[in-house]
């Protein structure tokens, strides 16, 4: 068999609060794929993470007024914590705000810039001012700001850039001539005839518009952009160019990554290009599977459509939750979560099929040999072999399976035989074989062979159900290290007869259905409304920014300087006599005096306004407002309400300061 070493990644997690059972799926299959190999034999690295820097980040922290890293930190401990609930056995977690990853990530544009694959260019995209961020044609949303929904300018920026185009035919023939490396098929036509045979644009991989990235060291106007920072994760977390490389250089390249089908792309054009630059192997196949939608629609925070994982697992479980994902997704393609397919998974499949024969063939060894496992010495060849065959075929089968990442089809399998050894009970109607003594010897081996059949499905359930066959294990009294791993599937009647059952409690209790689908429509119904809500909050706060008064064209510093401003100290002040809006004032500024006319009667009276120092425009051309000359303008700052406030100096400063 070679070399047993086994490298398998996630995708890292963008920071979110609100991870739904699709995400829990791709690293639910990562799970039970690298279990399996630990199964059977191979040396696992199991990696998954974060991915935790861009201007997304940097805005929400900033609206909660936390930085970054604390709104990042807090975000990674709540997947951390559902990956426990879920038993996902990572051997690593890599962080992208991690110092190996930063350290290394700066390593890799040096040596990319300094070797020519990387290059100083120029950006354009749409700018919007307010928001500070970068867009591209078509992230606009109606050619607006898809944040804000304000105006955007085209603008340039000063960038590096990935030299993709160079590497491209390389990249062609690679993948035209290593069928394993993007699967399934089909996703390897659409990267081929989609993306490469059009033409790759070269990849810009720095940003100077925001902060909350990893800096280029040598130039630090730029952070790292995006998919550059991201993709290293599989090596920097391997140590690769440290000054512990052990990991990598065992385990790199990478068996498989195993990826959603929208990053498919970036997985199999942008990464093995940069390796390629970098002169490292590439990852031996990048495998895209595909979604989980809810109820035909495909899940979103916004409406409120998104299934909670921790809420599901609460309530079933997380092998209920982690069988189901593996089981009803054509692994590859995309699924449908409902409620109503979920329970019945459990009802179905779990409490019946395989609950049912555990707990009846336990229940039939206590009452027939006071719990002690028979003899298996009256093999009848008719009645035994097809069923035998099966279960001594089915490992090879699973593995089969496995290694062709149809997750969905080795539960499949492992519940033909299930189904075959109800239907053996049926069968061989032991009911009938305890009424005979003659026929002891017969009943024993029947249920002999049950229960080794059921030791056997244990073993090969332990990479997708992390608790159930455990349990199984105690019940049969199989419970011993010897019983329960690969090797002892390989040999048909291993399990000891001596051995005690025990009986325990249901593997999965029957739900009423009814009445948990009603339930789980009213958590539904909830959020729901708690979405349409939060929507509609948000839409009015929105609206209310948009009425923000539009900021002016750009000025210049020369043009600003063309303002003269000065404090000014009101020595006099009275009302207009043809105007109610109006207040006469004489203002003193150091040696001389002038006349300004002021549009606030209704917001100061003369005598608040007497001795005040002003802010006044000196340099602009006098006008006449109903009929009084005005030399001048004072400075008044004003709110979205209406609410008028002058503006003064916070120190006693004299009369004729300059302003700027
Ligand atoms: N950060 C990037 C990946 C960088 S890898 C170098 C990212 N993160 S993500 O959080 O948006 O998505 C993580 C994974 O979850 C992706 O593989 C994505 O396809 C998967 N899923 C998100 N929603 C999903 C479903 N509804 N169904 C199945 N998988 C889904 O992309």
């Amino acid at each position: 068999m070679g070399d047993k070493k086994f490298y398998i990644t996630t995708p890292i997690y963008y920071p979110s609060d609100n991870l739904h059972i699709g995400h829990a799926y791709c690293t639910t299959a990562a799970d039970a794929i690298a279990r399996f190999k630990r199964l059977t034999g191979y040396e696992t690295f199991f990696l998954t993470g974060t991915d935790e820097h861009g201007q997304k980040i940097e805005k929400k922290a900033l609206e909660k007024g936390v930085t970054p890293q604390q709104y990042v930190d807090n975000i990674v401990s709540g997947i951390k914590d559902l990956w426990k609930m879920l038993d996902i056995s990572y051997d690593d977690f890599i962080r992208t705000t991690d110092e190996r990853h930063v350290k290394a990530v700066q390593k890799i544009f040096k040596q990319l810039y300094e070797q020519g694959d990387i290059y100083k260019g120029e950006y354009e995209g749409w700018y919007c001012t307010p928001c500070e961020s970068f867009w591209t044609e078509r992230q606009l949303v109606d050619g607006k700001c898809p944040d804000c929904g304000r105006p955007v300018e085209k603008a340039r920026d000063e960038s590096y850039f990935l030299r993709l185009s160079k590497y491209a035919d390389r990249l062609i023939d690679y993948i035209e001539t290593h069928d394993d490396f993007i699967q399934p098929p089909s996703r390897k036509n659409e990267m081929i005839n989609n993306f490469l045979k059009p033409g790759l644009e070269d990849l810009c991989v720095s940003r100077t518009s925001f902060k909350w990235g990893i800096p280029v060291d040598f130039d630090d106007k730029h952070v790292v952009y995006v998919w550059l920072d991201a993709l290293t994760n599989y090596i920097t977390a391997l140590g690769y160019d440290s000054d512990d490389t052990t990991l990598y250089d065992k385990f790199w390249p990478a068996d498989i990554h195993l990826v959603g089908k929208e990053i498919v792309r970036f997985h199999t054009i942008i990464w093995p290009i940069i390796l390629m630059a970098l002169g490292l192997p590439l990852p031996k196949q990048v495998f895209g599977h595909g979604w989980l939608v809810f109820d035909g629609d495909k899940m979103s925070k916004s409406k409120g459509n998104v299934v909670d994982p921790v809420m599901l697992i609460n309530r079933y479980g997380s092998d209920a939750i982690r069988y189901f994902l593996l089981r009803e997704i054509a692994f590859g393609s995309d699924g449908t979560f409902s409620n109503e397919a979920l329970v019945n998974r459990i009802n179905y499949d779990l409490a019946n099929d395989l609950g049912n024969l555990l707990s009846r063939t336990v229940a039939m060894i206590e009452k027939y040999f006071d719990g002690i496992i028979p003899q298996n010495s009256s093999f009848d060849a008719a009645k035994d072999s097809d069923f035998v065959s099966m279960i001594e075929k089915l490992p090879g089968k699973v593995e089969a399976d496995m290694d062709a990442l149809q997750l969905n089809v080795a539960l499949e399998d492992i519940w033909a035989v299930i189904s075959r050894a109800n239907k053996y009970i049926d069968e061989n109607e032991p009911w009938v074989l305890a009424k005979d003594p003659a026929k002891s010897d017969r009943l024993g081996t029947v249920l002999y062979n049950l229960a080794e059949m059921l030791r056997y499905t244990g073993v090969l359930l332990k990479p997708f159900m992390t608790h159930v066959p455990e349990k199984m294990f105690e019940q049969l009294g199989a419970d011993d290290e010897s019983l329960t791993n690969w090797e002892s599937i390989q040999t048909f009647g291993k399990l000891p007869s001596g051995n005690k059952v025990h009986k325990g409690e249901a593997l999965f209790p029957r739900i009423d259905i009814k009445k948990e689908l009603e339930e789980l429509e009213e958590i539904k119904a909830a959020n729901m409304k708690a979405a349409a809500e939060k929507a509609n909050a948000e839409s009015k706060k929105e609206e209310e920014i948009k009425e923000d008064v539009p900021v002016k064209p750009e000025i210049t510093i020369e043009d600003f300087d063309k303002i003269d401003l000065r404090v000014g100290e009101i020595i006099e002040a009275k009302k207009a006599e043809n105007s109610k809006k109006l207040l006469i004032f004489k203002v003193k500024s150091g040696n001389s005096e002038r006349q300004i006319v002021s549009g606030i009667a209704k917001y100061y009276s003369p005598e608040e306004m007497l001795g005040k120092k002003v802010i006044y425009i000196a340099n602009l051309k006098p006008a006449k407002l109903a009929g009084n000359i005005s030399e001048g303008m004072l400075l008044a700052a004003e709110d979205k309400d209406g609410n008028i406030a002058m503006l003064t100096v916070d120190k006693p400063l004299e009369s004729g300061s300059t302003v700027s």
